[in-house]
């Protein structure tokens, strides 16, 4: 009996994690419950300092992590590529973060042991399992492209189910311009375009992307997420295409399960 009870009290303080999605213009965190897929506490944001240099986004981090009182594992999502915990992209963030090792700063910070991602494989990872992209997330399941439109456009590939990591599709080239330069979500706000033009360079990116990779399905996250009635009707494509399910949790969710990679 006594046995029994240890173990299920092990499994259940395991599948807490804290998720951190750091963005361009907010870190959120909240503990999740990776088994369910959930946020078991409503997040806490603070705004991304400005310039979002590593010592002061550092200081926010460190912040949500003393919020959250956190001793146990923590996954994180980053806006850039990652290997290793270290960081060799920040197309949005400041240049000092090139070649920081952000999971070891994290882990000093927080005497936590901690994994960071990039941030569109995190929300991917979380749509894969609890969301959008569920039936596909088994062998034999094709390729997914989750495609988070932002401050920037991320990607996450699955095949199989299994993620390709640090894709940056947002920044192939169309036209010789970064394609997230013209259909990101910041872009439309920033030059108040209409949905149907902008839906129109979204169509434009995504039609390139399926000839390069023929998806069995495009999943869009991002804030746009929640208004697919506003664009959907302007993008033609072989593939499935469907809205994030997750929206905002996707992120943070998605960081927790990181630490199960
Ligand atoms: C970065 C990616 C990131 C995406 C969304 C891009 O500018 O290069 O690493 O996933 O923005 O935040």
């Amino acid at each position: 009996m006594a046995r029994r009870a240890t173990t299920r009290r092990t499994t259940r303080s395991q599948s807490k994690i804290l998720g951190i999605d750091i963005g361009g213009t907010g870190i959120k965190a909240a503990p999740v419950d990776i088994a369910k897929g959930v946020l078991i506490k409503e997040r806490f944001r603070i705004d991304t300092p400005q310039p979002p240099t590593p010592r002061a986004m550092l200081e926010v981090i460190g912040q949500l992590i003393e919020h959250w009182k956190w001793k146990g594992k923590i996954g994180c999502g980053f806006p850039g590529v990652l290997k290793h915990g270290v960081v060799h992209t920040a197309a949005n963030l400041s240049s000092q973060w090139i070649g920081i090792n952000i999971q070891e700063q994290i882990e000093k910070i927080s005497s936590c042991q901690a994994v960071v991602i990039n941030d569109a494989d995190s929300a991917g990872l979380a749509e894969m399992k609890f969301g959008a992209g569920k039936e596909y997330n088994k062998h034999g399941g094709g390729v997914v492209i989750m495609v988070t439109l932002g401050t920037g456009i991320g990607t996450a590939v699955f095949v199989d189910g299994h993620l390709v990591h640090n894709t940056e599709l947002g920044h192939i080239e169309i036209d010789g311009k970064d394609a997230e330069k013209r259909a990101a979500a910041s872009v439309r706000e920033r030059k108040k375009m209409s949905w149907k033009k902008w839906g129109g360079r979204v169509n434009t990116y995504l039609q390139t992307m399926e000839k390069l990779l023929s998806p069995d399905l495009f999943i869009i996250g991002g804030g746009v997420s929640k208004k697919p009635d506003k664009f959907f009707e302007y993008i033609e494509l072989k593939a499935k295409i469907v809205p994030a399910q997750m929206h905002n949790d996707a992120g943070i969710v998605g960081a927790a399960l990181s630490t199960e990679l």
